[in-house]
């Protein structure tokens, strides 16, 4: 991934990321630039400096697992990073120059029969990630890959492509996950999520958490070691979030599920800060500061996903894009963080207001809301899919007539829903899935055209998926149970244990099998199936499988 920068082409591109954020009036574009190549600390990627010698790398580089993601009929994008001492800034290896890694990715588990190879410089510039386009491949197939780097192998990861664009496809099926606090308890929903056959999987956001953790990893209460105290602050700083993501990344249950499968990757809010809206943090921090923060945490982002997207220049980094699974689905990857208006009534779950009934508001932002739109005009698939991050549904947390919503979620922003239904419904979408993270519990919803109409059609179906870890153990039916399920008869399913969903498409139907773990703050949790929903082709409403 090695590319030479022009240094004041550089400052020119960070000059425009900021001023791209055009509604942040009062930030200078030279404020925001200056901040963030503080931040960031952006070595000249002229001075890269040699190659480290094989030789010198005397320990396990390989401690962060591999990953796989945005897999095409032809291509896909392998990940690792070098880290043989992972709790460590800079990884344990040299602070300039790169470290040369080869790749392979094969028909075969023990790469007998080869199909591609390579050699790319992990760049401390890039804190020793590697990202490989493995292009040359063929549709819907199974491929392994690795790397190697000195003497050291890389465990080996299974990934697939997709499906030729335009052909018939029988069936795919996906895993939805997301909210993986670390300190909240154990990844061992993926250690029953890497059993699955699965051919891709979503993760819809959250992936890291940004609060400090304790030496004893929260609640994972370890007694056989003692994490150092690096994490034990808030992130904020490129090197916190590097940090961060290797403490997760260090999880065997979180190396299995991405070594079994290719990923599809978007964030939510945790990435960067809880709640934070585009260029405006929860907390009280300068403008200027929280731009700056925020670009380190995309970086760090960019760095530990298997993302093909530009690496991130600046402020933004693009992350919405689209793709095909043969004729029968089109995955359209939001980002309703980057881009969203600030959360009206003060935030938090609000009577609805003028404010934020505000056409002008927007939790997509006019040019992803364009892309989004004219995807679905153009789209010929079976079903329009969109993994994205907050509640797509309303939901009453009440059953009386007014009742407070979520402002941080789509029903703080009305308008914007209104907009997207309505380009469904002229483009013809008639197959709307749409793929929900963030709250932490599973739901499966029917989506109505109007959700002030009791007696409004159902246009799609949402299926919300419960967090990996995040906030503990958790309950089958949490305090609110009956209440929500009153209020709100739309809802079909609610459930609060940790776990994973298994979404199944085919040409007839889709289905979620809500898969939930027993518990998750000592090991060993088992797995079960707390219910399945199933809605037609051509006739949208959940049933229970
Ligand atoms: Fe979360």
């Amino acid at each position: 991934m090695a590319r030479t920068a022009d240094p004041s082409s550089h400052d020119q591109q960070l000059r425009e990321a900021a001023a791209r954020l055009g509604r942040r009036r009062f930030l200078t574009a030279a404020s925001a630039a200056a901040a963030v190549a503080f931040t960031t600390n952006l070595p000249d990627a002229r001075a890269a400096g040699a190659d480290l010698a094989p030789g010198a790398l005397t320990e396990n580089p390989f401690t962060l697992g591999v990953a796989s993601g945005d897999p095409l009929p032809d291509a896909v994008v392998l990940w690792t990073r070098l880290a043989p001492r992972p709790y460590e800034p800079g990884n344990g290896l040299p602070p300039a120059g790169a470290v040369r890694v080869e790749w392979e990715i094969a028909h075969d588990e023990r790469f007998r029969r080869a199909v591609r190879r390579g050699t790319v410089r992990a760049h401390a510039e890039f804190n020793h990630t590697v990202h490989v386009e493995a292009d040359g491949l063929e549709p819907d197939r199974v491929y392994w890959y690795r790397f190697r780097a000195g003497s050291w192998t890389s465990p080996v990861g299974r990934t697939r492509t997709t499906p030729a664009r335009g052909r018939r496809v029988d069936e795919v099926r996906l895993g939805l996950v997301s909210c993986q606090a670390y300190e909240d308890g154990y990844f061992t929903a993926y250690r029953h999520l890497a059993q699955e056959d699965l051919d891709a999987v979503f993760h819809v956001g959250d992936y890291i958490y940004e609060y400090g953790i304790d030496a004893a990893g929260g609640d994972r209460g370890y007694t056989d070691r003692t994490l150092p105290a690096v994490f034990g602050h808030e992130t904020a700083t490129l090197e916190d979030y590097r940090l961060r993501y290797a403490l997760y990344k260090t999880d065997p249950d979180l190396q299995a599920a991405h070594a079994a499968f290719p990923w599809y990757v978007t964030w939510d809010d945790h990435e960067v800060e809880n709640n934070y809206a585009a260029g405006i943090p929860e907390k009280g921090q300068s403008p200027e500061a929280f731009v700056a923060r925020r670009a380190a945490a995309y970086r760090a982002y960019w760095e530990n996903m298997p993302l093909r997207m530009p690496r991130p220049e600046g402020t933004d980094l693009l992350l919405y894009r689209r793709f095909q699974y043969g004729r029968l689905a089109q995955f359209d990857l939001l980002d309703t963080r980057q881009y969203r208006s600030d959360q009206a009534n003060g935030d938090g779950w609000q009577y609805p207001t003028p404010e934020s009934a505000d056409p002008a508001r927007t939790l997509v932002g006019a040019t992803q809301e364009r892309w989004l739109l004219d995807g679905f005009r153009r789209s010929t698939a079976v079903w329009n899919v969109l993994p994205q991050q907050v509640v797509f549904s309303r939901r009453k947390n009440t059953t009386d007539e007014r009742s407070r919503l979520s402002m941080d979620a789509w029903d703080g922003y009305p308008a914007s829903r209104e907009r997207i239904l309505a380009g469904a419904e002229r483009a013809g979408v008639e197959n709307l899935v749409v793929l929900t993270g963030d709250v932490h519990v599973a739901y499966a919803l029917d989506v109505k055209r109007d959700f002030d109409d009791p007696a409004a059609r159902t246009v799609g179906v949402e299926f919300v998926g419960t967090s990996i870890s995040s906030d503990g153990d958790g309950a089958e039916k949490p305090a609110n149970w009956a209440t929500l399920t009153a209020a709100n008869p739309h809802l079909k399913f609610y459930n609060g244990l940790r776990g994973y969903t298994a979404v199944t498409l085919t040409a007839g139907h889709a289905r979620a099998d809500f898969r939930t773990v027993s518990h998750i703050t000592t090991p060993g949790g088992t797995v079960a199936t707390a219910a399945s929903f199933v809605t037609e082709a051509g006739h949208p409403g959940l049933q229970q499988a």
